[in-house]
């Protein structure tokens, strides 16, 4: 992934943010060294974004699709309060074995339920509402996690779905591979939906903010 904010902008908007927790960077810092995907990792910026999100919308239930080491799940467990719960999903046991390590010495880390498996199928299993969910996981169901996760979602709830510019290849017609067609028909299925409302926020590597528009 290039960037596609200023390395030293992205690096200002997070010294001015919310900061980052010392068991988050201690797991951002294990994981930058030990794992070859680590960028996959939100960072302390978006971090500090979903920490914010998750006291916006009064957060209780959190559903994540895609916890990798756990530093995201981490957000949103610190800024929960006491009897708030985040399920997060995953399919790599490596990865969850290294967030089981840091959800355990954090004291916020017992609010957090892992589901292994396959998301979608973990999707079909749970039972809503949730205030707050995360898409970030494999990019060809996208459209699938966007669909279950408006039927899981409680009605002022948000919908947050990460990396949706890609690295800019969104721009790129006819798309290069099917990851990044994936990406474009979620972003054009979000825009034409008239049941929400939406903002691609330019964070990072692109976020959809969503939320259902309100029924009379
Ligand atoms: C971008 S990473 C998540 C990063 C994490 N949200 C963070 O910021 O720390 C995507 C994760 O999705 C997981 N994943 C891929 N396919 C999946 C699937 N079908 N179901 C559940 N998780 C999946 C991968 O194992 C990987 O850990």
């Amino acid at each position: 992934m290039t960037d596609l904010v200023l390395p030293t902008i992205d690096a200002y908007a997070a010294a001015v943010s919310l900061p980052e927790t010392s068991t988050r960077r201690a797991l951002r810092e294990e994981t930058e060294r030990t794992m070859e995907f680590a960028r996959m990792l939100v960072g302390p910026l978006e971090g500090a974004f979903l920490h914010l999100m998750t006291r916006l919308v009064q957060a209780t239930r959190v559903l994540e699709i895609g916890m990798f080491t756990g530093y995201s799940a981490l957000c949103f467990a610190e800024a929960l309060p006491d009897q708030g719960r985040v399920i997060t999903c995953d399919v790599d046991a490596a990865s969850a074995a290294v967030a089981r390590r840091f959800f355990a010495q954090s004291p916020h880390g017992r609010k957090i339920e892992i589901r292994m498996g396959p998301a979608l199928e973990t999707m079909a299993g749970l039972t809503g509402p949730f205030d707050l969910i995360f898409i970030d996981a494999d990019k060809l169901n996208y459209v699938n996690y966007y669909r279950r996760a408006l039927e899981l979602l409680s009605p002022r709830g948000v919908i947050l779905i990460d990396n949706v510019l890609w690295d800019g290849d969104v721009l790129v017609e006819p798309p290069p591979d099917e990851r990044t067609a994936a990406i474009q028909e979620l972003n054009r299925v979000v825009r034409t939906d008239t049941r929400v409302s939406a903002v691609l926020a330019t964070i990072r590597d692109g976020i959809w903010i969503i939320t259902p528009v309100p029924t009379a």
